[in-house]
């Protein structure tokens, strides 16, 4: 386990609201002390006994809730990440977690707030809806879904206060939700924020739309996905490892990651993608080109951290460590 990245032990437990693919589950801490508290819209990291890292947003209805809840997906081509969530942790089976992670939040600020879910993507937007239900702040939850069977949570919404402000659109063709998002932000009121989450359609369709309206700083997007292939970067730099002195030269088109393991230095990965974290190193010197999206963007603002497996350096040299 990477030094640099702090994990909680955690069972899981069934819970309620799934579907005939997704499956939602409880998790909390063997010795029953609550979990540490969350914005919402957090995500947690999933440390996967086969050595998987996989990203989940939490999605219970209360944020200081002493456990968390998070809806898996089978995915058709799943990699063995939620394969084993779905088919083989049962109750009790112990997990690693790491800390709630913060990159998707409701602005404080607005006077408005537009909630766009499309399937599992309701994850995240779920737990704002509930947020922004109990504070009693103005929102609206547009929650696209295949079919109404596909709805994850789908009774536990329409018996809760939220269903006052839900709509679910059941199997809507693209042009019908393109049509749909135009017409929420016609009647947008003034400052509006936009939040999405969902397949990369509904969210390219949602934002682009989104930001012609509300202007790029109103329109929130959550995805766990790398937002382009990672770059392996134009401009050659080096890297020294503080522990040994030594440098290691990066060339253009080969990552940091690849380049440390090819001199020698042992450094864990899972994603290679710049999604898990898994890789991170923390910085000593230089000036990191961040281009992964596991940092939230306070860390990048800080610059104590790097993501070798996609990230380049914008300094000639930058210099690293692997423990804290
Ligand atoms: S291995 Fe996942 S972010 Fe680098």
């Amino acid at each position: 386990m990477n030094a640099l990245i702090e994990t909680i032990e955690v069972v899981v437990g069934e819970a309620e609201g799934g579907t005939d693919d997704t499956r939602v589950l409880k998790l909390a801490r063997p010795d029953g002390e609550p979990l540490p508290a969350y914005r919402p819209g957090a995500h947690v990291d999933v440390y996967l006994p086969n050595g998987l890292v996989r990203q989940y947003s939490l999605c219970g209805p209360n944020a200081q809730a002493p456990d968390y809840r998070i809806a898996v997906k089978r995915a058709s081509e799943s990699r063995g990440g939620s394969e084993w969530l779905c088919g083989q942790a049962g109750n009790g089976t112990p997990l690693r977690i790491g800390m709630p992670r913060h990159a998707f939040s409701v602005n404080e600020a607005a006077r408005h707030h537009i909630l766009v879910a499309g399937g599992i993507g309701v994850t995240p937007i779920l737990s704002m809806a509930y947020a922004l239900q109990a504070s009693g702040e103005s929102y609206q939850f547009e929650y696209f879904v295949r079919s109404d069977a596909d709805t994850v949570f789908r009774d536990e919404i329409m018996a809760s206060p939220l269903a006052g402000q839900t709509r679910i659109h059941p199997a809507l063709a693209p042009q019908a939700v393109r049509e749909r998002i135009a017409e929420l932000l016609a009647a947008a009121k003034a400052q509006s924020h936009l939040y999405v989450c969902g397949p990369e359609a509904l969210m390219q369709t949602t934002a682009e739309l989104a930001r012609g309206v509300l202007g790029d700083a109103n329109v929130h997007m959550e995805a766990f996905a790398p937002s382009a292939l990672p770059a392996t970067g134009e401009r050659g730099f080096a890297v020294m490892l503080d522990t040994s002195g030594k440098t290691v030269e990066v060339p253009p088109g080969k990552s940091v990651l690849a380049c440390l393991r090819e001199a020698g230095h042992e450094i864990e990965s899972s994603c290679e993608v710049g999604v898990c974290g898994t890789c991170m190193m923390r910085v000593i010197k230089g000036e990191p080109d961040h281009r992964d999206s596991y940092l939230t963007d306070d860390e990048r603002v800080a610059g104590a951290h790097f993501i070798p497996c996609v990230s380049r350096s914008k300094s000639p040299v930058l210099v690293l460590a692997c423990e804290p």
